[in-house]
């Protein structure tokens, strides 16, 4: 008898559950290939970007307003700190910061012939930086050995004329390979590169020769003639550089690195117009090595340290990006001296199907050490066509994700408050991929003041559920179909994410309000599908 009341019971739950389940209202949520779901900019102001932005002392500022809108727009902006000054047409703010730590509230305004629009950007002057995730592209994905000035220039204007400065990105950064090898380095590991790329001319690109000048200072290759005329071209659009190094004697590709000379490369990065660093382990790893067994109580972050207070002292705030492919836990000690994001992982352009493993990593057992000024970097989003690492010489290649994995690659990066870097070959960047990363609404999620890293509340083999607060009392819901062959639809009843009865929802990547859902909502999706959603925005 027991056993019949406990089946009828179970039955009745089960039965109770799906039609509970099934009340939900449907959306649907499906993408189609190369489905472009961002919609154009609207002709009027829009100012995206973080609401807030931090930097230090008296040191050089630059800023470009992230604005969407047909040009001209005339900028206005209430409240900036002495020392600062906006030029209104570009919607670049400049200058020195105060001497002081403050906090400034600025209301920031745009105005065209279409309309006019404001948003508060609170600027706070103290000695964390990095208050919202790092935006940019870097060059190691689609160009590799190959960058030079050219390239670099060439995402500056790719990023202004797109679209993509407008929605928020801000650095450009160099990776590897914009230095020189001596001879000896050459015929030695330098070979490393030749065999990646044979067609590669060591000579005619000025590559061997004398890795430093008289003075210890270091010298690009022949492909970056006048490091500070690229910064400035960069500068002038208000858009920030960024550089790489390693703590070594060589880089990973075996170029020359910074080791034996932090303090006067910090230096010279600052005086070549730099805002970010990313440093890179490589051949540091014997060396560090090394001084972990033969110093008494030296621990890895011993070995960063320097470079982290060599930069901390220049004229102006240059990001510290580490890079130790997550040994040695970077999270748990790099910062408490300052640094600004860690690589959590190896390289993703060489495993870039494991996007989805690295941003669990973020969101589970690392999420408490990503917060406002220090976030954990799963790498880039290798994104569109990229190189192959083994196979330099050759022409990039469309990485092995398709439509919908695009969209959940990006969607992770935001919602897991990932530094939002792509990198990809710039010059041949398509419509479509513009459009994916170029969404205001996606982007200003991961730029969202709270820094609130999405928590996972459902992951099986077939789908996961993520939700992530914003400031305010707007909630992201992003719903993930993880098979790869089907459709699905997804239900979340708002019980799961500690709320209950209606909410207005809107559709992030469609940026369209969907209206209101009752309890919850079923998302149908394609495979591998993605739904990301606001619930409550206009609170
Ligand atoms: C390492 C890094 C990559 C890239 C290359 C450059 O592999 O992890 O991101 O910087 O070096 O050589």
């Amino acid at each position: 008898m027991r056993d019949f009341v406990f089946v009828l019971w179970m039955s009745c739950a089960l039965l109770f559950g799906l039609t509970a389940r099934a009340a939900f209202a449907e959306y649907d949520a499906r993408i189609g290939e190369m489905e472009i779901l961002t919609p154009a900019p609207a002709p009027a102001p829009r100012i995206n970007g973080p609401k807030i932005y931090g930097a230090r002392p008296a040191r050089i500022f630059i800023y470009r307003i992230p604005c969407q809108g047909e040009r001209p727009i005339k900028f206005a902006v209430d409240g900036l700190p002495p020392g600062l000054e906006l030029d209104s047409q570009q919607g670049i703010i400049r200058g020195e910061t105060p001497d002081k730590p403050g906090e400034f509230d600025t209301l920031i305004k745009a105005r065209n012939r279409h309309g006019q629009c404001e948003r508060s950007f609170r600027i706070v002057i103290g000695d964390k930086i990095a208050l919202t995730p790092p935006t940019g592209w870097n060059s190691w994905g689609g160009h590799m050995v190959d960058v030079s000035d050219r390239i670099m220039r060439t995402a500056a204007d790719v990023f202004v004329k797109r679209g993509l400065a407008d929605v928020g990105f801000q650095y450009i950064g160099i990776d590897d390979c914009w230095m020189r090898l001596t001879q000896d380095m050459h015929a030695t590991r330098g070979a490393a590169t030749v065999k990646k790329h044979a067609a590669y001319d060591y000579h005619s690109t000025g590559t061997i020769g004398p890795i430093r000048d008289q003075y210890g200072n270091i010298l690009p290759n022949g492909k970056f003639p006048d490091m500070r005329a690229m910064t400035d071209y960069i500068h002038s659009f208000g858009l920030k550089a960024g550089i790489y190094s390693g703590p070594g004697k060589r880089t990973c590709q075996s170029w020359a690195a910074s080791g034996g000379h932090q303090m006067a490369d910090a230096e010279q990065y600052a005086a070549w117009g730099f805002d970010l660093l990313k440093y890179d382990l490589c051949s540091g790893g014997r060396e560090k090595n090394r001084m972990l067994k033969t110093i008494p109580g030296f621990t890895p972050k011993d070995f960063w340290k320097p470079m982290s207070d060599y930069l901390r002292m220049q004229n102006r705030d240059i990001l510290f990006n580490l890079c130790q492919y997550g040994r040695h836990d970077p999270w748990s000690w790099a910062p408490s001296f300052g640094i600004q994001s860690w690589r959590i992982g190896g390289d993703l352009n060489h495993n870039v199907n494991h996007y989805f493993e690295q941003a669990l990593r973020i969101a589970g057992p690392l999420r408490k050490y990503s917060r406002p000024g220090h976030w954990n970097d799963p790498d880039f989003l290798y994104i569109h066509r990229i190189k192959d690492v083994k196979r330099m010489g050759e022409p990039s290649e469309e990485i092995p994700l398709d439509t919908n994995q695009r969209y959940q690659y990006v969607t992770l990066w935001s919602i897991v408050c990932a530094p939002f870097f792509f990198s990809c070959d710039i010059e041949n960047i398509d419509d479509f991929t513009v459009a994916l990363l170029a969404n205001a609404e996606v982007l200003n999620i991961n730029q969202d003041e709270l820094g609130y890293v999405a928590e996972v509340i459902r992951d099986d083999a077939d789908e996961t559920v993520m939700f992530k607060k914003l400031a305010g009392h707007a909630m992201v819901l992003a719903v993930f179909n993880r098979n790869s062959a089907q459709e699905r639809s997804i239900e979340v009843g708002w019980d799961e994410i500690g709320t209950c009865c209606n909410h207005a929802l809107y559709d992030v990547w469609r940026q369209k309000e969907m209206g209101e859902y009752k309890g919850g909502i079923s998302v149908k999706l394609s495979p591998n599908g993605v739904g990301l959603f606001i619930l409550d925005r206009g609170f």
